[in-house]
């Protein structure tokens, strides 16, 4: 598991990132990022940072339109998005989206030639106005991550109808590979991560879906530790992109004596946090609900649509354009959004109790305790003032005290799982151990469960 990024930049080796300084051809420069004596610099090669010049450089802002007259709705038949600016300000707000998206097919890529501009004919055009959408939701409500710097069309698509970083779900390996077995996309370098044998698509849990993007575990043993190997190499996957697509060290945000510490981390990392919320939403409330909309060869191996990454945005800068604002000459594309908020993911119902059963003999963690479990820490975080309560259960035959220790440990694998999620010791209630129902059998697996209940 050892990558080197196409930049040479760095090196990432079981769970250790290492500053390769040396491996970049000389002369660079280093920049001191974090704190003295904590080795968090970013070295920077002058050649790479000119090459990225002339695609970062700023389209001229189009002349100002009069903001007074007749509303763009009151001599327009279909706007749904720009009715309320003036007329002026919406033709020159088309003429700006057909530079940054279409330069070269102009106002006929999203309007058929020869039909009334009101008509929605195209597909171009119906993803467009849903783009407009997106643009506004973006500027308004992700101030956390964009801040007032903002996006328009440009920051994504630079004049191409396609944005130039884009991804797909990859497809099910389990087929493609039956004789070699699901390689659970491994083992074939990518360029997605930095051409490492990580898992090639850390997107789709992560971007698409809510995945944790953890490591470290709350507990020394593994009671209760829910982070395995396997979401190790999905959370470094991810991580070698987010460095490549904002062209910076994990120093950049991270202090790699411990990369899960927040105290010892950059802000910037935080900006990252929102940025990967953001990502989700954008992805699950705009870009797959037009999955029916784009035409069949627009959509990837399994059928999905494009969707956005941190590199759509940022294309190996650390901040889009070097933190230029183009908003500020369009203030319509931050107007807060006219059409209804989009449909928010359905979260799965909280659980308030749930029941692990164990093994006979054993206080270890079945498989399934995380996901019996997760309904259940859902509720407690959304409710900070509810506790758990854990109740161990040991079945009547054998030796007593010996049931009751095993109940207890087994009550305590619980709590620790409970813990390492990040629920506080302090919320959870242990009870004595307890007798199962007579009418159970010791076979019974009901015999050996921990009760975990909220109140
Ligand atoms: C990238 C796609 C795109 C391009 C290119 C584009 N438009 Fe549009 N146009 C739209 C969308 C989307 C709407 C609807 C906006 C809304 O719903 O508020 C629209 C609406 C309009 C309308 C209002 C029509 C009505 O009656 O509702 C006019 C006029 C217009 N565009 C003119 C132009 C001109 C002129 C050009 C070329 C300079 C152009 N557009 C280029 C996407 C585009
Ligand atoms: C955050 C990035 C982002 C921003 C901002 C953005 N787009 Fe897009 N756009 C995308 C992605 C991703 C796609 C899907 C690519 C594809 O078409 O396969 C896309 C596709 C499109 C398409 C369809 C192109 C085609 O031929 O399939 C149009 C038209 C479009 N965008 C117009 C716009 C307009 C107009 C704006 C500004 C109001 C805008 N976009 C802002 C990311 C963005
Ligand atoms: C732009 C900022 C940024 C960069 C660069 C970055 N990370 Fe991260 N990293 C984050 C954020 C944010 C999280 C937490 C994500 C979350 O909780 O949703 C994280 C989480 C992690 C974790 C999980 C820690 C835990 O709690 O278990 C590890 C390990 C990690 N990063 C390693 C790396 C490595 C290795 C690199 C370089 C290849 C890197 N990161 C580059 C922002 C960054
Ligand atoms: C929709 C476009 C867009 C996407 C997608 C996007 N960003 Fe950003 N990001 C921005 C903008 C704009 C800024 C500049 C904000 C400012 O000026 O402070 C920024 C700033 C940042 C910064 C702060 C840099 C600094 O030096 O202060 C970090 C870190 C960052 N982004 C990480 C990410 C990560 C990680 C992802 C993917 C999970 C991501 N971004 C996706 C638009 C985007």
């Amino acid at each position: 598991m050892t990558a080197i990024a196409p930049g040479n930049r760095y090196l990432v080796g079981c769970g250790v990132a290492l500053l390769l300084a040396g491996c970049e051809h000389p002369p660079v420069e280093t920049v001191q990022h974090g704190y003295r004596g904590t080795g968090m610099v970013e070295v920077y090669n002058p050649r790479q940072v000119a090459s990225l010049a002339p695609d970062n450089a700023l389209p001229e802002p189009i002349a100002a339109a009069s903001a007074e007259g007749p509303r763009a709705r009151e001599v327009f038949k279909n706007l749904r998005v720009l009715g309320d600016v003036s007329v002026g300000e919406l033709t020159r707000t088309m003429s700006a989206m057909t530079a940054w998206v279409a330069p070269e097919q102009g106002c006929a890529y999203c309007h058929a030639a020869g039909q009334d501009l009101s008509v929605d004919a195209l597909y171009t055009k119906v993803v467009a106005r849903r783009m407009l959408q997106m643009t506004q939701y973006l500027n308004s409500n992700w101030q956390s991550h964009v801040a007032g710097t903002g996006v328009t069309c440009y920051t994504c698509h630079r004049g191409h109808n396609i944005p130039a970083y884009l991804w797909f779900t990859a497809p099910d390996q389990a087929q493609a590979n039956r004789a070699m077995g699901n390689r659970a996309q491994q083992n074939a370098p990518a360029a997605s991560v930095g051409l490492a044998a990580l898992p090639n698509d850390p997107f789709t849990p992560f971007l698409l879906g809510a995945d944790e993007i953890r490591i470290v575990g709350g507990t020394p043993l593994p009671t209760g530790n829910r982070k395995s190997i396997k979401q190790a190499e999905w959370t470094y996957g991810l991580m070698t992109h987010i460095s490549e697509a904002l062209g910076v060290n994990c120093t950049y945000c991270h202090n790699s004596r411990s990369f899960a510490s927040w105290d010892s981390s950059t802000p910037q990392r935080a900006t990252a946090w929102y940025g990967i919320r953001m990502v989700r939403a954008l992805n699950n409330d705009y870009l797959a609900p037009l999955t029916a909309t784009f035409p069949t060869p627009r959509l990837g191996p399994s059928g999905d649509v494009a969707k956005i990454h941190c590199a759509t945005c940022h294309q190996g800068v650390y901040k889009p354009l070097y933190g230029a604002s183009m908003l500020k000459d369009y203030p319509v594309l931050a107007a807060p959004v006219v059409a209804p908020p989009p449909p928010v993911a359905e979260a799965p119902p909280p659980a308030d109790s749930a029941v692990v059963l164990f093994g006979v003999g054993s206080a270890r963690l079945p498989a399934d305790a995380g996901s019996i479990l997760d309904a259940l820490i859902l509720n407690l975080k959304s409710s900070p003032d509810a506790k758990a309560t854990i109740s161990g259960y040991h079945s009547a035959a054998g030796v007593l005290a010996q049931n009751q220790d095993l109940a207890k440990r087994r009550a305590f694998a619980v709590r620790d799982a409970l813990h390492a999620a990040g629920v506080p010791v302090g919320r959870i209630v242990l009870e004595r151990p307890r007798s199962a129902e007579a009418n159970l059998s010791g076979e019974d697996p009901r015999a050996r469960r921990v009760e975990v209940s909220i109140h």
